[in-house]
């Protein structure tokens, strides 16, 4: 039976590119027979939110996200990362295995580096942190955006250097893209990726009229409607996608490659965007009102969860130390 596993940092709220680049990916895995593990990565979450009060709403806000978007906890374990506190103990086995180049060479590191992100000592190590939350639970596989990708392979050396030096003590996980290309890009308002550290993000409960006020701002050019356009060149399609069928979203671009009397604007276009995203995420709206009425449902759900991953690191913590010679 194999072991799923993924992590998702608490550090902003869920944008929709979350959703379909990794959220609905998560849930849906949930259906393959094995065990799963999903967690909410707040020890990495300290390397950027450093206010106690935020970091709490918006762990409670991920979790609340997980189970409203369809996460069912009777089939996995979703937990807080701090919860298992033996992941902190398998970093420092893996830190002492790994070497300063390897940690250079992680573009996510200098990417926050070349944002002008001070860099602390943490921020650094974060891939090892990494690959301790993915070993501590023999993980097989992987869920993770293209983002993530450095980070499994690096995990994967950090097995083997342990493996090396101690025997077969750590498993070697495979990672699991999102396979449509669509879903791993999703753009934001202004045309370019959606990220939270952008803000071109839509948050994926936002409703009425707040969101068509966010869809407006979708940025397009000065064109006229009856202007005939390339579809293809628009990036607000690549939105529309994502919420209308496929006959809609061909009629749409259909008028707006012809032109003339009766095409629509962008207005339209947007407001039409808004309308179905409303739709899309009514049922998933309502249910994160219900969790939000009662966090002690969720807290239960969490401290459920974090027993039976504790009790799983804390088996593996225990073989790492016994081949490393601390027991
Ligand atoms: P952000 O860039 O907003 O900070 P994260 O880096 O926290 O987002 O990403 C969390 C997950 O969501 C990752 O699996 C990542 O691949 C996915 N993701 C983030 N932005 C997008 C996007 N625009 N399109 C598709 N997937 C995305
Ligand atoms: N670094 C991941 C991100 O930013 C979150 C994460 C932390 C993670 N630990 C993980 C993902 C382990 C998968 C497995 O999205």
């Amino acid at each position: 039976m194999k072991t799923y596993l993924s992590g998702i940092q608490p550090s902003g709220l869920l944008h929709i590119g979350n959703y379909f680049g990794a959220i609905r990916q998560h849930v849906a895995l949930l259906d393959e027979p094995g065990e799963h593990f999903y967690f909410i990565a707040d020890y990495h979450a300290l390397t950027t939110v450093q206010d106690a009060a935020r970091l709490r709403e918006l762990v409670f806000e991920t979790a609340v996200t997980y189970l409203a978007l369809g996460l069912d906890p009777a089939k996995c374990a979703l937990f807080r990362q701090s919860d298992v506190p033996e992941v902190q103990e398998i970093t420092w086995l893996l830190s002492t295995v790994t070497g300063m180049g390897l940690l250079e060479r992680a573009h996510s590191y200098k990417d926050k580096l070349a944002n002008g992100i001070k860099p602390s000592v943490g921020l650094f190590t974060y891939p090892i942190l990494m690959a301790a939350d993915i070993l501590a639970y023999d993980s097989d596989v992987v869920p993770v955006g293209k983002d993530q990708v450095q980070h499994v392979e690096m995990t994967q050396d950090m097995a083997g250097y342990f493996n090396g030096a101690y025997g077969e003590v750590f498993r070697r996980p495979e990672m699991r893209l999102e396979q449509a290309e669509a879903m791993q890009k999703v753009p934001g308002l202004d045309g370019q990726k959606m990220s939270k550290s952008y803000g071109n993000d839509v948050w994926i409960f936002e409703s009425g009229k707040k969101l068509k006020k966010r869809m407006g701002k979708i940025v397009t050019d000065s064109r006229p409607p009856e202007e005939p356009k390339a579809p293809e060149e628009l990036s607000l399609f690549d939105l529309m996608a994502l919420f209308v069928d496929a006959a809609e979203l061909a009629d749409w671009k259909e008028r707006v490659r012809k032109g003339g009397e009766g095409a629509p604007g962008y207005g339209h276009l947007k407001g039409r965007i808004a309308e179905a995203m409303d739709a899309t995420f009514a049922d998933a709206r309502a249910r994160r009102e219900e969790l939000v009425a009662h966090p002690e449902r969720v807290e239960d759900v969490l401290q459920q969860g974090a027993a039976t991953a504790r009790a799983r690191a804390r088996a593996v913590r225990d073989r790492a130390y016994v081949a490393c010679g601390l027991r």
